[in-house]
């Protein structure tokens, strides 16, 4: 794994398959390592890692997880972009804390440079694994390979899926050489993990992503994008802040349209442009890495008037 911090990769079939693989070997590596004791888990409320129990429980949404009690134990929940909060939770007991560097499904909010770092330094104050789950940030959407190369910041496992295929599916966990072993023989597994299909297609996808120009494509359309979101929030007052890094992005809604996403979602639907929602209150972006000017300036002028078209209903 040249063009990341690890050294191994486990194949799996999702995003949530890639993080249950991370919080399984987590919960092995503290045991193995440093006793019975080390299983707790730490996780950002407003997360999401997938739709297995486990990560369900560790995913910081009560919505997703409440109808499927007991959950499994050993698992709580820190306000993200509080280090306080962090610090007060981490203890010795704990095997793992699993940070989205930009939290997708919530709102695409970036974590900021200090949280990521403390939670670096607090992981390995108390030999904890930090885990990034890049499902939705890796492989390029950020402008950068991983996303945790813009903070500088390295997990010890780091899980994969959505661009890895660019739409077939497939997942990875990437981590070191010194906590890999942890999976030994028998221990963790998948029938199709790995298989040469999935595979081959995610190999030509990185291949064509992982280049200089590709990523300094998806950074400059990406400034494009959130210039143009931003002048159109400005124009017609829906937007009050657009965020996030690369072609992944954010539009906050303003005040007085709080928590109406999805009524923007369906009304760009109306003239062929498919946005997403993160949440009740953020509309996402996260179109091909390879847009181009001709496609960003059509689905930006179908945007305005499916927001117009909204406005004036
Ligand atoms: C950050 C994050 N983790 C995990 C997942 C789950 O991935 P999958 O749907 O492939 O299981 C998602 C999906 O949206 C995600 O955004």
């Amino acid at each position: 794994m040249e063009h990341s911090f690890g050294d191994k990769v486990f194949f799996c079939n999702s995003g949530a398959e890639a993080n249950e693989a991370a919080l399984k070997l987590a919960r092995k590596y503290g045991r193995d390592h440093f006793g019975e004791h080390k299983t707790e888990i730490i996780a950002c409320i407003n997360s999401f890692h997938g739709r297995t129990l486990f990560t369900v429980s560790v995913g910081g949404q009560a919505k997703y997880s409440q109808d499927y009690a007991p959950l499994p134990p050993g698992i709580s929940h820190v306000a993200f972009n509080d280090i306080a909060a962090l610090e007060a939770a981490i203890s010795d007991k704990t095997c793992a804390v699993i940070i989205e560097p930009v939290q997708g499904e919530s709102g695409i909010l970036p974590a900021t440079q200090e949280y990521l770092e403390a939670a670096r330094r607090l992981c390995d104050q108390y030999n904890a694994l930090l885990i990034f789950d890049e499902v939705q940030t890796g492989v390029g959407h950020t402008g950068k390979l991983f996303a945790y190369e813009h903070y500088g910041v390295k997990p010890d496992i780091m899980s994969l899926a959505k661009a890895l295929g660019c739409g077939f599916p497939i997942g990875a966990i990437v981590t070191t050489d010194a906590i890999a072993p942890t999976f030994g023989p028998g221990t963790h597994g998948s029938t199709f993990g790995g298989n040469p299909l999935a595979c081959a297609v995610a190999n030509r996808a990185f291949d064509i992503i992982n280049t200089p120009e590709t990523l300094s494509h998806v950074q400059t359309q990406g400034e494009k994008l959130q210039t143009a979101l931003q002048q159109i929030g400005e124009r017609t007052g829906v937007f009050k802040q657009v965020r996030g890094m690369g072609l992944l992005l954010g539009a906050v809604m303003a005040d007085q349209y709080e928590n109406r996403a999805g009524e923007i979602f369906n009304a760009a639907l109306k003239h062929g442009l498919m946005v997403l929602v993160a949440g009740p209150n953020v509309v996402r972006f996260a179109p091909s890495l390879l847009l181009n000017n001709e496609d960003l300036q059509e689905g930006m002028q179908r945007l305005e008037v499916a927001i117009n078209e909204w406005l004036a209903a």
